[in-house]
């Protein structure tokens, strides 16, 4: 078991706890934390699979627990799902001094931080990510938010949580599409900022992405320590932060364009193929040796993640080029994007030349 301290300025400093077999003593960590009482929110998959052993784990170490479940599905982080959830923290008497136990992947850590951020204007959390994905990203560092018919994670709040509880032995009953997805965070960050963690990555850590639980272990803690001194550093994303998104504005555009609820190419999947697209775009730029970002192709390739537009779909140039624009990371109408001078030297590119990136998309096969 490893134990990682987060701590930033302005908020209070908490653990992620990595390991095996975290779900059985969770009760002994969370029950220290309230004042006896919680509620599980969780989506119906997850309630069904581990819900049970959470709540027995709590119960034993005498905290009171209900399982509020949504449906499974980025559609959950809806305004509606939001008032659902709030009403049945209401509705179970929870007061400022009680938390809530996020026991999911990001769409539930998302929807239930935002819970916690606005019940009573905020009370404590607790994360039990039981993705990958959600286990190197999206538990750690208290982004939440919910969907609008605009966009993705448009409404959200910055909650930190009080302890993020990543147990490596949930993983096993993820399908493999879901563990290649977190592959691709987790290669995202030996990209950003750790060239020897990528090699590894590369080598006898590959295996992680085939299921092997020592080499998951170690990917997630290694991901949790970058992203961990990333929001330490940086908690509202003025800077540093965003090399936290290499990958994603194309991305987005990517899964916007195919629409998030037909699932045709999984959030992790699509990182990827952005990871993929934003080292070539430096090798284009002049920025980067075309070597790293074959090197890096060839990587994501191995774990079975797209790497060419072709694999997730046909697009428009145009098309993606405004859904890029749109990313609400885009400043003042500017193409801002996540770039690299090589593997693990990623950095942030304000006012990038939408014409060179329209280019570059139809050079990738994009229509003109
Ligand atoms: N997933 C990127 C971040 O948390 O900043």
């Amino acid at each position: 078991m490893t134990i990682i301290p987060v701590s930033g300025q302005a908020f209070a400093p908490y653990d992620v706890v990595v390991g095996r077999g975290l779900l059985a003593s969770a009760g002994e960590r969370i029950a220290p934390l309230t004042r006896g009482r919680t509620v599980i929110i969780s989506d119906r998959t997850v309630a069904d699979l581990h819900g049970p052993a959470l709540a027995r784990s709590l119960e034993a170490a005498g905290v009171q627990t209900q399982i509020v479940a949504v449906p499974p599905g980025e559609g959950s982080k809806s305004f509606a799902e939001l008032e659902r959830v709030l009403d049945r923290l209401l509705e179970a008497g929870l007061d400022r001094k009680d938390v809530v136990v996020a026991l999911g992947g990001g769409v539930v850590g998302d929807l239930a931080g935002l819970a916690a951020a606005l019940y009573m204007r905020g009370i404590d959390f607790v994360q039990v990510p039981t993705t990958l994905l959600a286990q190197v990203d999206s538990s750690v560092g208290g982004k939440t938010a919910i969907d609008t018919p605009r966009g993705k994670n448009l409404v959200g709040a910055f909650h930190q949580p009080r302890l993020v509880l990543a147990d490596i032995d949930v993983l096993a009953t993820l399908p493999a599409q879901q563990v290649r997805s977190g592959w691709a965070e987790v290669l995202k960050h030996g990209l950003i900022c750790d060239a020897p963690f990528f090699d590894w990555l590369a080598g006898p850590g590959a295996a992680g992405a085939k299921g092997d639980p020592a080499a998951l272990e170690w990917a997630v803690i290694r991901s949790v320590e970058i992203k961990s001194a990333v929001v330490g550093e940086d908690e509202k994303e003025a800077g540093r932060r965003a090399l936290l998104n290499l990958g994603h504005t194309f991305g987005h555009a990517i899964e916007t364009a195919l629409g998030f609820e037909e699932a045709a190419l999984a959030h992790g999947e699509a990182v990827a193929l952005g990871c993929a697209l934003a080292l070539r775009y430096s090798v284009r730029e002049g920025l980067c040796p075309a070597a790293d970002a074959e090197r890096a192709e060839a990587v994501i390739a191995a774990a079975g993640l797209p790497t060419r537009l072709s694999q997730a779909g046909t697009f428009g140039a145009d098309q993606l080029l405004a859904l890029m624009a749109g990313d609400k990371k885009a400043e003042g109408g500017a193409l801002t994007l996540i770039l690299a001078r090589g593997i693990g030297q990623a950095f942030v590119a304000k006012g990038v030349d939408a014409a060179s990136v329209r280019s570059f998309l139809i050079e990738e096969g994009a229509k003109a």
